[in-house]
C-alpha cells in the first residue's frame, strides 16, 4: 500500500526570522521566528509593552529591526519601503480623513493609486456591503459611531487586497457588546476576502475566540504559539498559564510520582518522567475542570472549605482553601434548574476533584 505523497508545503504568508528591535540598549522584541501561513488569522497576545506594536511596525515597515529578517510571501522586504509591502495596517487608532466621506475614505488608496472611477465606484460600493455600510456612504466619519468608524477604517484596509492585515488592538476602544458584534463580523470578513490576519490584541478572550493561533508574547519573546485550545488546555509555561484565562497554579515538591504541596497533599502525576525527586514543579488545573459535586473515583479528590464566592450570572466562582497557603479557583455552571440556595456558601466544607489529565506540568 503506498500513501498519497502530501501536499508541497506552501509558501508562508509572513515569516520571521531572528527579528529583533532594539531602543537604546534594550532588547523589546527579540530574536522572533514565525510563520503565519496564507489565509491565517494568527493573533499576538501578550500584555502591555511586550513588543506587539513594535513587531507590527516592523512587518509594516514603519520602524527597521535590528537584525533578522522579513519575509512576506516568500520576498525578503525587510529594507523594502511600506508602501512598496504587500502589506496594510488598521491601527488602534483609527484615524480616517473627517473631510471625506465613508465613500472617499475607503476609496483613497484606490484613488491615489491612479485607478479609474468606474473601477473605484464599483469597488468601494462591494467593500461598503461588505462591512455593511452601504448606506452610510456620503456621511461624514463625525457622524458614526465607533463602530462604524472601526468598519470604515477596515474597509479602507481591505479595499487594497493586501496579502496581509496587520490590525493593532483594532477593537480596543470598542465598547463590550460592540467588541462582541464586531469580533464576529471581523472573523467573517477575514473567511470571505481570504487574507491574511495578522491581529494584536491583550484581551485573551478575543484571541481565542477569533483565531487559527495565538502567540502569547512576553518580554519580546514568544512563549507558547498554537490552536486556540492548545494555548488554553495545554499552557507550557507558567507565564502562557497565567495569561490566558483564570488559572490555579500549585508548586511543589517532586517525589515518587507526586507534587508534593504540603504534609497533607500530594498530588500525582501520572506519566510525567521530566522531572527527579526533590525538583520544584509548578502545576496547573483550570478553574472549570475542577468538579465540587459529582465526584468520579477516576479523580484526584481532595476536601477543602470555600473561602469565597462570586455570582457571574452563567456561573459561579469559588476560591476553595485546600491547604495552608493554597486556595483554588473554581468554576460552576450555573444550571437551569439552580437555585440560588443550592450554591455553596462560605465556609461550606467540600471536597473538590478533577481528572489527572486535567493536571498541567508546567515549564
Ligand atoms: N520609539 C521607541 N523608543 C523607545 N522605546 C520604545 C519605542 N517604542 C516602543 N518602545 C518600548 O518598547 C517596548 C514595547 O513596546 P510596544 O509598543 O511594542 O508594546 P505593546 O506590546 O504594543 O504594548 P501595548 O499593549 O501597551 O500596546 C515598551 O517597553 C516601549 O516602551
Ligand atoms: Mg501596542
Amino acid at each position: 500500500m503506498s500513501t498519497p505523497p502530501s501536499p508541497p508545503p506552501s509558501t508562508p504568508s509572513v515569516s520571521l526570522r531572528g527579528l529583533t528591535k532594539d531602543f537604546a540598549g534594550a532588547t523589546v522584541v527579540d530574536h522572533l521566528d514565525l510563520d503565519i501561513a496564507s489565509g491565517e488569522f494568527f493573533s499576538l497576545l501578550g500584555p502591555s509593552g511586550c513588543g506587539k506594536t513594535t513587531t507590527l511596525r516592523m512587518i509594516a515597515g514603519f520602524s527597521d529591526p535590528t537584525s533578522g529578517t522579513i519575509l512576506v510571501d516568500g520576498e525578503d522586504v525587510t529594507g523594502t519601503p511600506p508602501h512598496q509591502r504587500d502589506v496594510n495596517t488598521v491601527f488602534q487608532s483609527y484615524a480616517l480623513f473627517e473631510h471625506l466621506d465613508v465613500r472617499g475614505n475607503v476609496g483613497f488608496g484606490l484613488r491615489r493609486k491612479g485607478i479609474d472611477r468606474r473601477t473605484i465606484d464599483d469597488r468601494v460600493g462591494r467593500m461598503l456591503e461588505l462591512v455593511e455600510l452601504g448606506d452610510r456612504a456620503r456621511e461624514k466619519p463625525a457622524r458614526l459611531s465607533g463602530g462604524q468608524r472601526q468598519r470604515v477604517a477596515l474597509a479602507r484596509a481591505l479595499i487594497n487586497e493586501p496579502q496581509v492585515l496587520l490590525l493593532d488592538e483594532p477593537l480596543a476602544a470598542l465598547d463590550l457588546k460592540l467588541r462582541h458584534a464586531m469580533q464576529a463580523e471581523l472573523k467573517a470578513i477575514q473567511r470571505e476576502v481570504g487574507i491574511t490576519f495578522l491581529f494584536v490584541t491583550h484581551d485573551q478572550d478575543e484571541a481565542l475566540s477569533m483565531s487559527d493561533r495565538v502567540a502569547i508574547m512576553n518580554n519580546g519573546v514568544i512563549e507558547q504559539c498554537g490552536a486556540p485550545e492548545d494555548v488554553y488546555e495545554r499552557p507550557t509555561s507558567v507565564f502562557a498559564a497565567g495569561f490566558i484565562g483564570t488559572s490555579n497554579l500549585i508548586s511543589g515538591t517532586w517525589s515518587r510520582g507526586c507534587v508534593c504541596v504540603a504534609e497533607s497533599l500530594a498530588i500525582p502525576v501520572p506519566g510525567h518522567q521530566d522531572s527527579a525527586e526533590g525538583d520544584a514543579v509548578s502545576l496547573t488545573v483550570r478553574p472549570e475542570k475542577i468538579w465540587l459535586s459529582d465526584l468520579t473515583p477516576q479523580m484526584f479528590r481532595v476536601p477543602g472549605t470555600i473561602v469565597a464566592t462570586s455570582y457571574h450570572g452563567a456561573t459561579t466562582q469559588y476560591v476553595v482553601a485546600i491547604a495552608d497557603g493554597l486556595s483554588l479557583t473554581v468554576l460552576e455552571q450555573n444550571l437551569p434548574r439552580m437555585r440560588a440556595d443550592d450554591r455553596w456558601q462560605a465556609g461550606d466544607r467540600v471536597e473538590l476533584g478533577w481528572l489527572p489529565e486535567h493536571t498541567v506540568v508546567l515549564r
